[in-house]
């Protein structure tokens, strides 16, 4: 889809052809003599057109505009009601054949609403089409946002155009079905991806993994046919002596469970559980349309959770590539085995951060939520900086403790720790056991178990936290 930002008043807007026309008022709009300026201000005292979020009032061909429908909407100016007014928008234009759609601004737009209502328009005409014999494709193709302070809100614009073509990637990555997103398809998606000049990668097989000693990653793929991979991508936008970011996105492609197996209602949600491998890929599309000046390494380790003959069983005692013996007592705590052995993976890269991003836990859902993903970190300076990116990208979260108190119940009679630390603080004691393969570097934990997907009715991913993952990168940029 092509988004354009456009320097437009209200009197260039009614000459503009398209599908729909939503404009975009304050309460309080005063606007000039012209003849959208007085439909709207008439609207607003008549009543017709109420002032609460999410309320629009729709025409049908009116006789002032060259648009085909035109949608009238109140916001505060805000992220949230600009968000709620472009979907009302969308649905109130009630075509399934929207080609051309133009958001305008009627007050000086703010940067967070310019790019909520671009997030808003991917968003309400995403389609998944992948796996369908006859496709559905979203019909919008050009959705122009015009606004009377172009020049301020570009720099915004062009970061929300450039989030949405990544979060895009993460969505079709993640809803594909596990069986059309293998391991080994998420190898192929990131070599892909190495085509642009200043992204390369690597993929290594059971062999290459075997050889760097990742003993945990390999008992969890053990139990399926599919090979793992262990996906490295880069992204070297800042001279070579700059330390990298590093980004850790967990990569299960389908989670059983194992032995320790999951309940069958639901259990087809699990082809989400690469959804942090699938950010990783997504903020590498994004920097390969930014092009900031900022060193990146991408780390996904990829495998399916699953039973066979060979399957990692309970109580399993595992040598993690750290030399950290595990004992595995539950097999569905799976990402943190897979997570760990990238964790050390990472340390060669002398990085000066390393984030990694999982559906790690179900406790992190029934504690947050949809609304915000869970964040760790013992470095206040970095959760810091994840805290203002995700609040920049209104991708948001909100930092867990990490109390070394959490991490009693990791103990282990048979190895150096357990996998699993009992019910109480699930989140946390996942986060405790993945601090204990991340003590060279600052480090961060996103559990994005309740934000990466939608169940129910809207059932599909979201393409979280690309946005947090992209303004966190672009804030190094102006860092050493
Ligand atoms: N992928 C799941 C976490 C998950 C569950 C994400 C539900 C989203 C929705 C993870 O591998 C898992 O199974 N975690 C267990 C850990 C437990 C065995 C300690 C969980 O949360 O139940
Ligand atoms: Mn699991
Ligand atoms: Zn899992």
């Amino acid at each position: 889809m092509n988004f354009e930002l456009k320097h437009l008043d209200l009197i260039a807007a009614a000459d503009e052809k398209a599908d729909v026309l939503l404009l975009l008022l304050p309460k309080d709009y005063k606007g000039g003599k012209d003849e959208l300026s007085t439909l709207m201000t008439t609207a607003i005292k008549s009543g017709d057109l109420e002032t609460a979020a999410g309320k629009t009032l729709s025409m049908y061909r009116p006789l002032q505009v060259a648009a085909t429908r035109l949608v009238l909407a109140v916001t505060d100016g805000s992220a949230r009601s600009t968000r709620s007014a472009v979907l009302a928008a969308i649905a109130a234009a009630k075509s399934p054949q929207l080609k051309k759609m133009l958001v305008c601004f009627a007050a000086p737009a703010l940067d967070e609403a310019v790019r909520a209502a671009v997030h808003a328009v991917a968003d309400a005409t995403y389609s998944f089409t992948t796996t369908k014999s006859k496709p559905q494709a979203r019909t919008l193709a050009k959705t122009t946002i015009g606004v009377v302070n172009a020049p301020d809100v570009a720099q915004s614009f062009e970061r929300a155009v450039a989030i949405v073509a990544g979060v895009e990637f993460a969505k079709e990555w993640a809803n594909r079905p596990a069986n059309h997103a293998t391991p080994q398809h998420l190898g192929e998606a990131a070599l892909a991806l190495a085509k642009h000049p200043k992204i390369s990668c690597e993929v290594l097989g059971p062999k290459e993994v075997a050889k760097l000693g990742m003993g945990s990653f390999m008992a969890v793929a053990q139990g399926s046919d599919q090979p793992l991979r262990f996906i490295v991508l880069r992204y070297s936008g800042a001279s070579k002596n700059k330390a990298p970011s590093v980004l850790v996105g967990k990569g299960i492609t389908f989670d059983s469970g194992g032995i320790s197996i999951k309940p069958a209602a639901e259990m087809d949600e699990m082809k989400f559980d690469m959804s942090g491998a699938a950010s990783v890929l997504g903020t590498f599309k994004t920097l390969s349309l930014l092009k900031p000046a900022v060193n990146v390494v991408g780390l996904i380790p990829a495998c399916e959770n699953l039973i066979n003959g060979r399957a990692v069983k309970p109580g399993d005692v595992v040598t993690s590539m750290s030399g950290q013996t595990i004992e595995i007592l539950n097999t569905d705590a799976e990402g943190r085995l897979v997570l760990c052995d990238a964790l050390t993976y990472a340390e060669r890269f002398k990085p000066s951060a390393v984030v990694d991003i999982a559906t790690l836990t179900g406790a992190c859902v029934v504690a947050l939520g949809a609304v915000r993903s869970g964040m760790f970190s013992p470095n206040d300076a970095l959760a810091n900086s994840l805290a203002d990116a995700g609040e920049r990208a209104q991708d948001l979260c909100w930092r867990l403790p990490l109390d070394d108190e959490y991490a009693e119940g990791l103990k282990s009679h048979f190895a150096d720790v357990a996998n699993i630390g009992g019910r109480a603080g699930g989140a946390i004691t996942a986060a405790k056991f993945l601090q204990r393969f991340a003590d060279k570097f600052p480090w961060a934990h996103l559990d994005i178990a309740g934000s990466a997907w939608k169940s129910g009715a809207n059932k599909g991913a979201t393409g979280r936290p690309v946005g947090l993952l992209v303004e966190y990168l672009l804030a190094q940029t102006s860092t050493k």
